[in-house]
């Protein structure tokens, strides 16, 4: 009997990335049906692998756990009422599987009495033929042979697994992602940089509405909003209601930055971060009831008592309420002064926003070069965040030109590339001749017309950096810049 794993679930049993198991399907190594890896297929393609210990996967999970230290993870339990529905879809399994060996073990019986039979008054020949069939039965029969107990061993992991974290696959966008702890289907999806439709995420507005195409579900959350019947007929359910009860196929469409309207709230500051006379970071929580919707690399404007500014956002979308914003501190910035000087915990902050559309295109599979020129650190940080909880590119290199302000996140950068072994970080001293520096970078890069190239500075520096990496061979249109302003 076959045994189908999604190729999400296989990088987790594996403790490889996604992308590596893609990379493997392209080259031959690794076969799958329809996104399926067959157990046997695991097994063969991953002879070294120690199925009992988990310890390698904790390890390279605590060290990820450092890189994103901001970053919200849930560790409670399923809802009690989906860990039932889990638990007893599993129990269903087992049965179906108890009920199968006793049908085999009646068959063997039969098999052993037909032998029998056939061997009355058979000749010398075939009462040996006979007798061998029957010592390879009992013999095979006894005792597990060797790849048998490890395929034990992966589907007893593959099991904990899937109770645990129920996989979602979004479709036709193809994004995939786990449930985990007491998350919703729309919680999931936001926490693993996921940008699906929704307004009020507590079963009001029906702006989540997506459609189940295969799996099942469970209804976590009471909602006010009524979908019609011929909706749930038809499979329709409220995001921000439901949780999976195993692995789910989900109909959504995933939004663009120009899909994402223009929303305005207010949210309280958590912390201020300064960095150095130059450089803080404004931490703010948005409303329980009311998140705000951006991408990875967006900005929004900020207010405190008549005085504002547009920032870039420097988290990740999957950061759940929390927001972070880099600010600079320039001369006639009367909001970064405040930041600097005044602003306190709990103080309120009017956000409005998000703005731009400097955002990751995901239907690109190209390694990327992200290059961020001072302070332009911000939303590459954020994109570089949102482009790790999508597992997105084959390769990142980060190259971070400094200005006065210096390499403020430096070790947090240096966390990523340990975080990670597709992250490669480059930090570059503040020097006056840029064009040098440019030229000295993009020489590394031979192949350069296979790479997306993200950047943000001040107009000048994006101009001169364009000018470096088209000529080097880079195709127009995977230059993807934010300016800044002087
Ligand atoms: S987001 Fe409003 S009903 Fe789900």
């Amino acid at each position: 009997m076959s045994h189908l794993i999604p190729l999400s679930r296989v990088a987790r049993l594996v403790g490889q990335p996604r992308r590596v198991l893609q990379e493997m399907i392209r080259n031959d190594t690794l076969a799958t049906f329809d996104g399926l890896v067959e157990l046997d297929e695991l097994l063969r393609a991953f002879p070294d692998v120690k199925w009992d210990d988990d310890a390698e996967i904790r390890r390279v999970n605590e060290i990820k756990d450092k890189a994103f230290a901001k970053r919200v993870r849930e560790r409670a339990l399923p809802d009690k009422d989906v860990l039932v529905a889990r638990l007893n879809e599993m129990g269903d399994d087992y049965a179906a599987v108890k009920a199968l060996l006793k049908h085999y073990g009646n068959v063997m019986t039969w098999l052993d009495e037909k032998i029998d039979e056939m061997d009355e008054g058979a000749s010398m020949e075939t009462h040996h033929a006979l007798h061998s069939v029957r010592a390879f039965l009992l013999r095979n029969l006894a005792e597990l042979p060797p790849d048998a107990v490890q395929a034990q061993a992966v589907v007893a992991q593959e099991r904990i697994l899937k109770i645990m974290a129920p996989n979602v696959t979004i479709q036709p966008s193809g994004h995939e992602f786990f449930v985990e702890g007491n998350d919703t289907l729309l919680e999931a999806a936001l926490r693993n940089g996921v940008s699906l439709g929704y307004g009020c995420s507590n079963g009001n507005c029906g702006e989540c509405k997506a459609r189940v195409v295969s799996g099942e579900v469970k209804k976590v959350h009471a909602h006010d909003y009524v979908l019609k019947q011929a909706e749930k007929d038809a499979g329709v359910i409220l995001l921000c209601s439901y949780a999976p009860v195993n692995d789910v196929v989900i109909e959504s469409s995933v939004a663009g930055a120009r899909d994402i309207p223009v929303q305005q709230l207010t949210a309280r500051v958590k912390s201020v971060e300064i960095f150095n006379e130059q450089m803080a970071a404004l931490h703010i929580l948005t409303p329980r009831s009311q998140r705000l919707r951006f991408l990875g690399g967006q900005s929004i404007q900020l207010s405190i008592n008549g005085i504002s500014g547009r920032y870039a956002i420097a988290s990740c979308p999957c950061e759940d309420r929390h927001i972070e914003v880099q600010i600079p501190r320039r001369a006639e910035d009367a909001f970064a002064e405040a930041v600097f000087n005044t602003l306190k915990p709990n103080d309120p902050v009017m956000v409005e926003g998000p703005f731009g559309e400097f955002v990751l295109d995901e239907d690109s599979p190209r390694p990327v070069i992200f290059l961020a020129f001072g302070a332009g650190f911000a939303p590459i940080k954020s994109l570089i965040q949102h482009a790790m909880s999508l597992e997105f590119a084959e390769s990142m290199d980060l190259h971070w030109l400094a200005d006065a302000a210096g390499h403020y996140q430096d070790n947090l950068c240096r966390a990523w590339t340990d975080a990670l072994d597709n992250f490669n970080y480059v930090p570059h001293a503040p020097t006056g001749d840029l064009e040098t520096l440019l030229k000295n970078i993009v020489v590394d890069y031979p192949d350069m017309h296979r790479f997306d190239v993200y950047a943000a500075g001040t107009a000048f520096q994006l101009e001169r950096a364009h000018e470096h990496f088209v000529r080097e061979g880079l195709h127009g249109s995977r230059w993807f810049a934010s300016v800044l302003a002087d």
